[in-house]
C-alpha cells in the first residue's frame, strides 16, 4: 500500500467513531479492523467513556491480564498481590517465590525515606555572591507564596522540605537551579510539586525585579519540573533464612551449594552491566506489574530505578546477597515515587479494587509491596538460572500457549505435556505431534 504523507488536522476534536473510521479506512480489510477495535469497547457505554477519558485520541481499549500473586507475606502481613502483566512466567515465578518465603519469615522491609525532588533551572547573569547572600530572604518568600498550594498538603503532614541553590555554571555558562525537596505523603505528588515549582519561578522573577542591585536580564528561567530520580524515596526489602533451609530447594542440591551458586549469580550482575540490565529487568517484572495494577506511573518508576542502579557511575545490580556463617540474606534496595491517592486511584475501578485487595495501603506500604514482589521475582529468576536453567519453566508456559493456540482439546493436553517433558518445545514440533496423534486437523 502506497503511504500518503498528509497532515491530519483536528483529529482530537473528532468523535471516537470518526477517529476509528479515519484510522481504519486505509486498512486492507477496513471492516475487519473496525470490528476488532470495536469488539474491545466496553459493553457499558459509561465505563467506555470513563476509560476513554484517561487518555487522548482513544479509539479502543487494550486489555492486559489482571493476575494475583497469593501468599506474599510482607512484614508479617499476608497479601494477595495484584499484578497486571502479559508475561505468564512472571506471575508463576513471583507466586513460587512468595510461597517458598511464606514459611521462612516472609519479606521484611524498611522505608529509608520518602523525599521527592523538583527543580527550577535558570540562567543567572547578575552577581552570584549577592544571590547567595540574599538567598535566605528569597527562600522565605518562595515558601510563603506557595501557601495556597501547600496548605492542604501541610495539614496532611507534608509540604516543602527544603530549597537549595545549586550552581552548574562550571558545566554550562550561567546555569543554576533551585533544588527543592518535598514530602507528598500518600500521593505521588507530581501535580503538587510542579505547581509549587512554577510558583517558585514566578516569585523568583518578581523578587529579582524588585532588587535594585540586579539587572533587567540578569535572571532567565528555563524550566520548572519535578525530578523522577528520587534516590531518597527508597525502600529496602530482604528475605533471610538459614542455609540448611535451602537444602533441596532444587532436588538433590544442598543449601550450601545453592547459596554459593546463587551468590555468584548475583555477583555477576553486580560486576557486569549486561547481566545487571537483565537481572534488574527481572526485578522490574514484579515491580511494574504491581505499579500498573495500582494505577501508578511505571515509566517514572522504571526511569528512577535504572538511574539509581547507575549511581556509582557504572550500572549494577539492585539486589545483593550476604552469606554469613549459616545465614542467607537476599536484599533489594530501590527508589520509587508511588501514590495511593489522586490520579487513577479513585477513577479506575480496577485500580480501586487493587488497592482494596491490598487493604488500602499507605504509599509507604505500597512501596514495600512493590519491592517485595520485585525481590520475589528476582529470587525465582536467579534460582532457576543457577540451577535448572531458565528454559525449563519458560518452555512449560510456552507449551501451554502453543496447545491453546493449536486448539488441542483440554482432555488430551496432559499427554502432550508428558511427551515434551524431556524434549525441546517448538511450535512445529508440537504441531507435528498433535497432527500425528490426531489431536488437531492436519495443515497439509
Ligand atoms: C525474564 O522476563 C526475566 C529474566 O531474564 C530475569 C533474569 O535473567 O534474571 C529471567
Amino acid at each position: 500500500m502506497k503511504k500518503e504523507h498528509k497532515i491530519v488536522h483536528g483529529f482530537s476534536k473528532k468523535s471516537r467513531d470518526e477517529k476509528l473510521t479515519i484510522v481504519t479506512e486505509k486498512n486492507i480489510d477496513a471492516a475487519n479492523a473496525l470490528a476488532i477495535f470495536k469488539s474491545f469497547h466496553h459493553a457499558d457505554s459509561k465505563m467506555q467513556n470513563l476509560l476513554e477519558e484517561f487518555s487522548e485520541n482513544t479509539i479502543s481499549n487494550f486489555p492486559l491480564p489482571f493476575c494475583i500473586c497469593p501468599n506474599m507475606l510482607i512484614n508479617n502481613k499476608a497479601y494477595m498481590v495484584p499484578m497486571v502483566i502479559e508475561e505468564s512466567s512472571v506471575v508463576a515465578a513471583a507466586a513460587n517465590s512468595a510461597k517458598f518465603w511464606f514459611t521462612r519469615g516472609g519479606f521484611k522491609t524498611t522505608i529509608i525515606n520518602t523525599e521527592k525532588i523538583g527543580q527550577v533551572h535558570f540562567l543567572w547573569k547578575d552577581d552570584k555572591a549577592l544571590l547567595v547572600q540574599k538567598f535566605a530572604d528569597l527562600k522565605e518568600k518562595l515558601v510563603k507564596d506557595c501557601f495556597d498550594i501547600t496548605e492542604n498538603m501541610v495539614k496532611r503532614g507534608g509540604g516543602i522540605l527544603n530549597i537549595e541553590l545549586r550552581d552548574l555554571s562550571d558545566k554550562e555558562p550561567h546555569l543554576m537551579q533551585l533544588y527543592a525537596t518535598f514530602e507528598t505523603i500518600d500521593s505521588m505528588g507530581a501535580n503538587f510539586i510542579n505547581s509549587c515549582l512554577e510558583q517558585f519561578a514566578n516569585t523568583f522573577k518578581q523578587w529579582h525585579a524588585a532588587q535594585k542591585e540586579f539587572t533587567k536580564d540578569g535572571l532567565e528561567i528555563i524550566m520548572c519540573i519535578l525530578s523522577n530520580y528520587t534516590p531518597n524515596c527508597r525502600v529496602k526489602c530482604y528475605v533471610e533464612t538459614s542455609i540448611n533451609e535451602l537444602d533441596n530447594i532444587v532436588a538433590g542440591m544442598s543449601g550450601k551449594e545453592f547459596a554459593r551458586r546463587f551468590r555468584l549469580g548475583v555477583r555477576i550482575a553486580e560486576l557486569d552491566p549486561h547481566r545487571a540490565t537483565t537481572h534488574n529487568k527481572g526485578i522490574m517484572n514484579g515491580v511494574d506489574a504491581v505499579v500498573l495494577a495500582t494505577g501508578n506511573d511505571f515509566r517514572a518508576v522504571e526511569a528512577c530505578s535504572h538511574t539509581y542502579a547507575a549511581q556509582s557511575g557504572s550500572y549494577t545490580s539492585l539486589s545483593h546477597v550476604d552469606i554469613d556463617e549459616n545465614t542467607f540474606r537476599f536484599t533489594v534496595e530501590i527508589p520509587f515515587a508511588l501514590g495511593v491517592v489522586g490520579g487513577l486511584t479513585t477513577l479506575h475501578p480496577l485500580v480501586k479494587l487493587s488497592l482494596e485487595l491490598l487493604d488500602n495501603p499507605s504509599a509507604t506500604e505500597l512501596m514495600s509491596i512493590a519491592a517485595a514482589t520485585g525481590l520475589a521475582n528476582n529470587f525465582s529468576a536467579v534460582k532457576n538460572l543457577v540451577t535448572v536453567g531458565i528454559q525449563q519453566g519458560h518452555m512449560k508456559m510456552h507449551l501451554l500457549n502453543i496447545l491453546k493456540q493449536l486448539k488441542v482439546p483440554e482432555s488430551r493436553k496432559q499427554e502432550v505435556i508428558e511427551y515434551f517433558k524431556d524434549k525441546v518445545v517448538s511450535v512445529s514440533a508440537v504441531r507435528n505431534l498433535a497432527e500425528r496423534w490426531s489431536l488437531i486437523e492436519t495443515t497439509h
